[in-house]
């Protein structure tokens, strides 16, 4: 592979900083070169810094990549998403628009259980078509790294189906895929009443194949009183620990401190949502090192007015991360800039935080801390030349598209079209 050298950028944003996730005022730290430019060679970063010392340095056939005096920033990691499902909930959303709840909407067999019905009965292939034309979405938001979860199969045959679509869009080298399993997501259809069977078939029937197969390094649970509660939710967590998957938990979303309790108890690397966690449920996450994902576009497109503490979480020194959440029930966006504008407007986390939480904390919460999530050197150089002028025009002007062009491991992925 040749050299590469990205030149001309107005800021180039590069995350650079302490080998941790960042916490209080680390978070504003985005250690912005101005007039930057960067070498890369064989899709890793090997040199950070002002225009005229990197252009120095450059090998006669170096490949140049003008930024055109834009603005430059690590690939966002999208570290909560549940990208592979059939069909939509677009009928739903128009009854949520008439009136009707979310949990109306399940309890009357709807919401995840109808995403599960159509799912099972799409063969594989027309999964992955479906499965690709939403990483086309995330590609041109800047994302470079998702977390996938499973989820919308709920038996063996059909969670792994779906696992196999992840890794299927990870092989292709275009957007990176961290897969995790989300057997634990529902009830399925046939279990319905006998929930503890459910839990059951989740930590002998699926869980041992899927580690042994290695299709996923994390389990996640959603975990609720009426739907796995906390002593459920903690069995199937420390069966799949047992089995050397990592644990990241849907915790608080609709009631207080479930969640975000068994989290701090069971050892979970991440505790997302957490709408609704109080003082108590934040302290035992700091305590046990547990970090928080926040996810506004579901409490958005929920109609909800419940964020959560965002600063609360930063006052008290939690590695926020943020993350979109994209999925057909509760928030079908692979919009990270949208996710920064409501950080904003919503959790008054400045841009600065939130973008922090959107690149290099997300990365440590999926262990690739050491890989991606800033523009380092000996990094892998997924980077996004954005449309803007300034890193604070991410957010401020909110819904628009703003990349122009995506890199992953220094090859390009998307190009917006002149
Ligand atoms: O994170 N509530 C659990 N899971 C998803 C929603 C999935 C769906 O509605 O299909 C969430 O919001
Ligand atoms: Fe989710």
């Amino acid at each position: 592979m040749s050299d590469l050298a990205v030149i001309n950028c107005r800021q180039l944003v590069t995350l650079a900083g302490p080998r941790h996730p960042r916490t209080g005022a680390e978070m504003r730290e985005l250690a912005i070169i101005a007039r930057g430019a960067m070498r890369i060679r064989d899709g890793r970063i090997v040199a950070v810094g002002p225009r005229l010392e990197i252009q120095r340095s450059l090998a006669g056939d170096t490949e140049i990549v003008d930024a055109g005096g834009r603005i430059v920033l690590p690939g966002f990691v999208d570290a909560h998403t549940h990208p592979v499902f059939a069909g939509t909930r677009a009928d739903e959303y128009e009854q949520r628009a008439e009136g009707a709840t979310y949990a109306e909407i399940a309890a009357g067999g709807g919401g995840i259980r109808s995403t599960v019905r159509k799912t099972r009965a799409t063969p594989e292939a027309a999964l992955l078509d479906a499965a690709h034309r939403y990483s086309g979405w995330f590609l041109r938001a800047g994302t470079t790294t998702i977390e996938a979860k499973s989820g919308y199969g709920l038996s063996l045959e059909a969670e792994t189906k779906i696992l196999r679509v992840i890794r299927s869009i990870n092989a292709e080298r275009r957007l990176r895929c961290v897969p995790t399993f989300l057997g634990a997501h529902e009830i399925p259809d046939e279990y319905q009443g006998i929930n503890d069977q459910y839990a059951e078939a989740v930590i002998h029937e699926m869980l041992p194949h899927i580690a042994e197969d290695r299709l996923a390094e994390y389990c996640d649970v959603f975990c609720e009183p009426n739907v796995f509660p906390a002593p459920q939710a903690a069995a199937i967590l420390r069966a799949a620990h047992a089995l050397g998957l990592g644990i990241r938990m849907h915790a608080d979303q609709f009631s207080a401190d479930h969640g975000s309790l068994v989290a701090a108890e069971v050892g979970a690397v991440t505790a997302d949502h957490l709408e609704r966690t109080t003082a108590a449920g934040l302290t035992a996450l700091k305590a046990a090192g547990v970090q928080p994902v926040l996810l506004p576009a579901s409490v958005y497109n929920l109609g909800s007015a419940h964020y959560p503490a965002a600063r609360q979480m930063i006052e008290l020194g939690l590695p926020v991360v943020l993350a979109t959440d994209f999925n057909p029930g509760s928030s079908p966006t692979a919009s990270m800039t949208l996710v920064l504008s409501l950080a904003s407007t919503h959790m008054k986390m400045t841009p600065a935080e939130a973008i922090t939480a959107a690149t290099i904390n997300a990365a440590y919460s999926l262990d690739r801390g050491h890989e991606i999530g800033s523009l380092e050197p000996g990094k892998i150089a997924d980077f996004v030349i954005h449309e803007c002028d300034d890193y604070r025009e991410l957010p401020y002007f909110f819904g628009r598209e703003t990349a122009d062009a995506v890199y992953s491991a220094g090859a390009c992925v998307y190009q917006r079209s002149a």
